[in-house]
C-alpha cells in the first residue's frame, strides 16, 4: 500500500513536471504510425499514456467490468435460427481482464512475472520443435507400450515445473456444447489440438468458468479410434474403441483425455457442429483461470483447418488495456496499408507459420543483418514464426545485436537508462517526457514490404517511474519469434490460401 502511494505520489510529480516541460506537438499528432512506412523515419511514443497504463493494468478489477460478462447474456439468443454471418468470429481479451492483475504491487513485478511466462513460452516452442524434428514425441498414454489402455489410471502424471502456456496474455471467448456454454480459451498459434478442462476430472487446474461436463451437453460424442481425427494425433490410444489424445508442450505441461465431437458457438450465435477437440481430464501445466487451449496453428487438427478457413485473422490490443477485439475466420486484410508477408511452410513442422523476413529498417535504413540469420532451412531449422503466445520478439543473437546497436546509434541524445532490466539490455529514462519522438523501427519481408511498428509496440514501460525498454531480446535457439507486443493494436491475417500473412494497423 505504501508503495502504491508513493507512486501514484511520483505519478503526479511527474504529470507536473511534464506540463512544464511539455514537448512541443509536432502538427502530425499522433497519427505518425499511419503514414506509410516508407517515408517514415521517426515516430512519437505517447509516454504519459503507456505509463497511465501501467497504473490502471495493476489496480483493474475484473469484476467491474460489465463486458465481461455482456456476450454470456447474449449466448444462445438465436442459437436455433443459426444467424448467418459473414464471418466467425470469437471475441478476444487481455489476460488481466480475467485473471487480475491487481495482485501484483507494482507494474515492475507484473512485468517480471510476464517475462518469465515469456521465456517457458520461447523454450517450451524450442523444445517441442526440437522433439518433432528428432521424432522424439514423448508418450505418456503407452506406459506399458500396450496398445490398449485400460482405465484412466494408467492416464499418468509426471512431475510438472510447466509454466510456458500460462504466456498466453490473451484470451478468447468461446462457447461449446448444447446448450452452449462460454469457456476462457488461451489463443495459441504455436499449437494444433484444441482442447479443454472436461469432467471427470483426474487433474483439473483452478479456472474461472465451471468445468465443463460431456454429460450436460446433447452435442458431445466419442471419436472412434478408426477416424481421420484420430489418425492425425501426434499422440493416441485407444479404450474401449474410443480416441484418447495426449498434448505435451515441451516444459511439463500436458493435457490428456479423450478425443471427442463437440458443437462450438461463435458470436452472432453461429455453430460449428463435429469440430474434434480433446475432453481433458488431467491437465497440468499453468493455464491460468482459462478453461483451455484454442489450437489455430497450421496442422490439420487445428481449428482453422477443421473450419476449411481459407483465412483467419485477429488482433491483440495493447496488454494493459482493458479493451477487446476480434478473432476472425474467413476475414479478408482490408486496408491499402495492409503490409503482406510470404507464408512459408517447413517441410517438417506444419504447427508453425513460418513468413520470409529478409531484414529490419530503423529510422528508414537497412540494418547490417545477413539475410541467412532468418532463412529456414530443409532440416526445419532457423526461420521466423509468427507467434501469438510469446510477447517479446527474438531474433537470433547476432541480428538482435545489430538491430539494437542500429537503434541505440540513432537515440544518442536520450537518456538511457543505467541497468539492463531482465531480458533487455537497451532502456531509457522517459520520467521527465510526457511525449518522445523516436526513430521508427520495421521488418523487411521478402518481396520488399516494410511493416512499420508503432513505437509503443517496441518501447515498453517496465515500471511506472517512465523507465521504457527497447522490446526486443536475443536467442540462440532455432526460430526466431515476432511477439505480440510487435503485433499489438495490428490486424494479423493468416491468408492460408494465397500463403502469406497481412499486418494491417488498427482494425481492431
Ligand atoms: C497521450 O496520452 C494521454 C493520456 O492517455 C492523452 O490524454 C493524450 O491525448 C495523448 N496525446 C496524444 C498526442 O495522443
Amino acid at each position: 500500500m505504501k508503495q502504491i502511494s508513493s507512486t501514484l505520489f511520483f505519478f503526479f510529480l511527474f504529470l507536473v513536471s511534464s506540463t512544464v516541460l511539455l514537448f512541443p506537438q509536432p502538427s502530425t499528432s499522433s497519427r505518425t504510425t499511419l503514414i506509410p512506412s516508407t517515408a517514415t523515419l521517426y515516430a512519437t511514443l505517447n509516454v504519459s499514456h503507456s505509463l497511465l497504463n501501467t497504473f490502471k493494468v495493476v489496480s483493474f478489477q475484473p469484476s467491474s467490468q460489465p463486458q465481461l460478462l455482456q456476450d454470456e447474456e447474449g449466448l444462445g439468443r438465436g442459437f436455433d435460427k443459426g444467424w448467418p454471418t459473414s464471418s466467425l468470429s470469437i471475441s478476444i481479451q487481455p489476460r488481466h481482464t480475467l485473471y487480475p492483475a491487481a495482485r501484483h504491487e507494482s507494474y515492475a513485478s507484473l512485468l517480471s512475472a510476464r517475462l518469465a511466462r515469456d521465456a517457458g513460452r520461447v523454450r517450451s516452442i524450442s523444445l517441442r520443435l526440437a522433439m518433432k524434428l528428432s521424432n522424439t514425441m514423448h508418450s505418456l498414454l503407452y506406459p506399458s507400450s500396450s496398445s490398449e489402455v485400460a482405465s484412466t489410471d494408467s492416464l499418468s502424471s509426471p512431475v510438472v515445473s510447466g509454466v510456458s502456456q500460462g504466456s498466453g496474455e490473451y484470451f478468447s471467448r468461446l462457447s461449446i456444447g448444447n446448450p452452449p456454454r462460454p469457456y476462457f480459451m488461451v489463443l495459441d498459434t504455436g499449437s494444433d489440438v484444441t482442447w479443454l478442462q472436461c469432467q471427470p476430472c483426474s487433474d483439473c487446474y483452478s479456472q474461472t468458468d465451471p468445468i465443463y461436463d460431456p454429460s450436460a451437453s446433447s452435442s458431445y460424442s466419442a471419436l472412434s479410434c478408426n477416424t481421420p481425427q484420430c489418425g492425425s494425433l501426434e499422440v493416441s490410444a485407444c479404450r474401449s474403441g474410443s480416441c484418447l489424445y495426449q498434448v505435451s508442450y515441451g516444459d511439463g505441461s500436458f493435457t490428456v483425455g479423450d478425443f471427442v465431437r463437440e458443437t462450438l458457438t461463435f458470436d452472432g450465435s453461429r455453430r460449428v457442429d463435429g469440430v474434434a477437440i480433446g475432453c481433458g481430464h488431467d491437465n497440468e501445466g499453468l493455464f491460468t483461470g482459462s478453461a483451455g487451449l484454442l489450437g489455430l496453428g497450421g496442422g490439420g487438427l487445428s481449428l482453422p483447418a477443421q473450419l476449411n478457413s481459407r483465412s483467419f485473422s485477429y488482433c491483440l490490443v495493447n496488454r494493459d488495456s482493458t479493451d477487446s477485439s476480434t478473432l476472425d475466420f474467413e476475414s479478408d486484410p482490408v486496408g491499402a496499408d495492409s503490409v503482406f508477408a510470404p507464408l512459408h511452410k517447413s517441410s517438417k513442422v506444419d504447427t508453425f507459420y513460418y513468413v520470409g523476413l529478409q531484414g529490419m529498417n530503423v529510422g528508414g535504413s537497412e540494418v547490417s543483418i545477413q539475410p541467412s540469420l532468418f532463412q529456414l532451412d530443409d532440416s526445419g531449422n532457423g526461420g521466423v514464426i509468427v507467434d501469438s503466445g510469446t510477447a517479446i520478439t527474438r531474433l537470433q543473437t547476432q541480428a538482435y545485436e545489430s538491430l539494437r546497436d542500429a537503434f541505440v546509434s540513432r537515440t544518442g541524445s536520450l537518456k538511457r537508462a543505467t541497468s539492463s532490466i531482465s531480458l533487455f539490455d537497451t532502456c531509457y529514462d522517459f520520467s521527465s517526457l510526457s511525449r518522445v519522438r523516436v526513430p521508427t523501427v520495421s521488418f523487411r519481408f521478402e518481396g520488399g514490404r516494410e511493416w512499420t511498428l508503432p513505437a509503443e509496440n517496441y518501447l515498453i514501460p517496465v515500471d511506472s517511474q517512465g523507465t521504457f525498454c527497447f522490446a526486443f531480446a536475443p536467442t540462440s535457439s532455432s526460430p526466431s519469434i515476432i511477439g505480440n507486443v510487435q503485433q499489438q493494436g495490428t490486424r494479423v491475417t493468416y491468408d492460408l490460401s494465397n500463403s502469406r500473412v497481412g499486418f494491417t494497423p488498427g482494425q481492431c
